[in-house]
């Protein structure tokens, strides 16, 4: 059984207008989405601005009211009420971008990571703060943190912080979105190490959310590619990063960057190809209103949304 199954899951919002502010469209934010995410891996939800990831991961946490779709947590409907419901939130913890923000300027970094704990679990002054201090050892941080306060951090700093808060209850599955888009590159790759330790020492699940593909490359066993509310593909990390089909996927890959200078000139002669194929093709792989098409399955791990001659010609040639 998977840790987390989401089946269909549709997010719609209402559009109002005119005179009477009368429902007058839908935005389909998540339109029929369905992945899951297996005990200790990381799952990947990657796709540009726009195209829902934030939605599908705070419908998860519950902080959104899904339109359609059924979210299972070791098998049972999040939707269920009580003491399940204090246990789902309790395992189910969240990463933000934004590391300001996300933590309160006000208090100082021991209150910050004990809060959590403080709505969880009983413990006694003492016991929280050594827990407090535990935590910050796991990221990396002295004890001397615990009396400052969050913009006495740099950014990587504080996103360790928000990576202590999260796994303070212990939870089985932690929602990162964007967790390193605002940091550098050099810190990107120390807070991703963080998040990696805590999950081999903790067996933790995430759900990495990201716009940039080589970002989640050496985080992720799974990864979908989500646009416009529908996944394209979805598939391991062999499928996506060595034998992507759809053509959105193509071109997220093409916009890796390059750090190899000698790789350079071909790389971007390679991505030029990329945007000429999608202007060129892109039509194909959307539907009259510029949605994905139904996934098709390609293997017992990949599935991308081909139109049906596409997947005829991979069948042909033995690929699907
Ligand atoms: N409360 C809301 N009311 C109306 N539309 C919304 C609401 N929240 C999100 N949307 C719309 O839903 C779509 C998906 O938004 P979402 O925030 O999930 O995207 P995202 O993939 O996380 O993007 P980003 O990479 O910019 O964070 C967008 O078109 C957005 O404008
Ligand atoms: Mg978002």
């Amino acid at each position: 059984m998977s840790l987390i199954e989401v089946k269909d899951l549709k997010v719609h919002y209402p559009v109002r207008g005119g005179f009477w502010n009368r429902i007058i469209d839908n935005v389909k934010a998540v339109d029929g989405v369905s992945f899951s995410i297996e005990a200790g891996s990381t799952f990947g939800l990657v796709g540009e601005s726009g195209s829902g990831k934030t939605t599908t991961g705070k419908s998860i946490l519950g902080l959104e009211k899904m339109t359609a779709g059924t979210i299972l947590y070791e098998g049972q409907d999040i939707k269920a009420s009580g003491t399940a419901r204090t246990e789902y939130n309790r395992n189910v913890q969240m990463i933000f971008q934004d590391s300001l923000s996300s933590l309160n300027p006000r208090k100082r970094i021991e209150s910050i990571i004990a809060e959590p704990l403080r709505n969880f679990e009983h413990l006694d002054k003492e016991q929280e703060k050594l827990r407090v201090i535990q935590l910050l050892d796991i990221v990396g941080l002295g004890a001397d943190a615990l009396y400052k306060y969050p913009y006495q951090f740099s950014g990587g700093q504080r996103q360790r912080i928000g990576v202590a808060r999260a796994v303070a209850t212990n939870p089985k599955l932690i929602i990162a979105d964007e967790p390193v888009s605002a940091l550098d590159l050099s810190v990107q790759a120390q807070v991703l190490n963080f998040m990696k330790k805590v999950q081999r020492e903790l067996g933790v699940s995430y759900l990495f959310i990201s716009h940039d593909l080589g970002v989640v490359r050496h985080m992720c066993t799974n990864i979908a590619i989500m646009h416009r509310g529908r996944l394209v593909e979805i598939g391991t990390r062999d499928d996506i990063y060595n034998h992507p089909l759809h053509i959105y996927t193509k071109r997220l890959l093409a916009a890796i960057p390059e750090t190899n200078v000698d790789g350079r000139a071909e790389h971007r002669k390679q991505r030029l190809a990329i945007e000429k194929e999608y202007e060129e093709e892109q039509a194909k792989y959307y539907d009259k209103d510029g949605f994905a098409l139904p996934l098709q399955a390609v293997s017992a791990t990949h599935a991308v949304a081909l139109p049906d001659d596409l997947l005829h010609e991979l069948k042909a040639k033995g690929k699907a």
